[in-house]
């Protein structure tokens, strides 16, 4: 995730490579490998003690880490972070409120500068600094401000959709090949189908029901095809899907309470 928000940044030219300051865990090979391709700095934690903004993109489950060796070279400068359920609350205790707080849900199509990102800051984040959070994710796709209790949700609706929309998309593929077309042509005309959809949807500005209404003829193939979906109860499956997934985001955010009231 950070290598995608790296590629975004630069590719829109939001912010040049040399400014961008990039630490790992372990690997000096990962480093230059990105020092290679996008002209980014290898570096220490300590150089955050300069930056104008810091964005921790770990594992939930590395983040305690990650934030203790960050926490000493905090002295305001906003914290970025893309962890999956871990809270403004715990990360501001982690840090001991040394630096404010923003949390984002973006997902993979940042990498190819059409993510949908959800973020939320927490109370106190000076406007210049929301400014810039916004500017740099907006590089990368569509922002959407939400409150924190809506990023279990965000992670569950745009942060997994590209998982379960590609799996509704292995079936048509499947589904395509077995009606006869080669796995080529399947692919080319399931991509096409995809993008058109969403492009046509966004630019006449209509539900995804009304451009359903739209091309079902009555007793037509839109017709005969949506009724088998609905006798499976597609629609009843989605909500259970993403509920799921909400519920262990929920989950898994649990370890990543503050021990005490921010
Ligand atoms: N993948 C997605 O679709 C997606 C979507 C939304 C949000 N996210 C969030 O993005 C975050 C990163 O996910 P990912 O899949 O990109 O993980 P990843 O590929 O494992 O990358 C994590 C990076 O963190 C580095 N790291 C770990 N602990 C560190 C420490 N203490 N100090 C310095 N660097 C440290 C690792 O360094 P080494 O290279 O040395 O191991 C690695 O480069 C997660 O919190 C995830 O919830 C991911």
């Amino acid at each position: 995730m950070a290598e995608a928000f790296i590629k975004g940044v630069i590719r829109r030219e939001a912010w040049p490579g040399d400014g961008l300051c990039v630490v790992n865990r372990g690997s000096g090979q990962r480093l230059e490998e990105l020092q290679e391709h996008y002209g980014i700095v290898p570096s220490q934690w300590s150089v955050a003690a300069a930056a104008r903004l810091v964005v921790v993109a770990v594992k939930p489950f590395d983040m305690a880490q990650a934030l203790a060796q960050l926490s000493p070279w905090l002295h305001g400068q906003p914290v970025l972070s893309f962890a999956a359920g871990v809270s403004l609350a715990w990360m501001r205790e982690q840090i001991v409120g040394k630096s404010p707080v923003i949390r984002t849900m973006p997902n993979i199509p940042v990498a190819v500068l059409a993510g949908a990102v959800a973020l939320t800051f927490e109370a106190g984040v000076p406007e210049t600094d929301r400014d810039l959070v916004r500017y740099l994710l907006g590089r990368l796709g569509e922002v959407v401000e939400v409150q924190e209790e809506l990023m279990d949700a965000a992670t569950a609706f745009s942060g997994s959709g590209p998982g379960f929309v590609s799996y509704f998309l292995e079936a048509m593929e499947e589904a395509a090949v077995e009606l006869g077309f080669t796995p080529e042509m399947a692919r080319e005309l399931l991509l096409q189908t995809v993008v058109g959809t969403a492009l046509t949807l966004r630019e006449w500005g209509i539900s995804p029901q009304e451009l359903r209404r739209r091309v079902s003829s009555p007793g037509g193939t839109t017709e005969a095809g949506v009724r088998v979906l609905k006798a499976g109860d597609l629609s009843g499956l989605v909500h259970r899907a993403l509920q799921a997934a909400a519920a262990r985001s929920t989950e898994m955010g649990q370890s990543y309470t503050p021990t005490e009231s921010p």
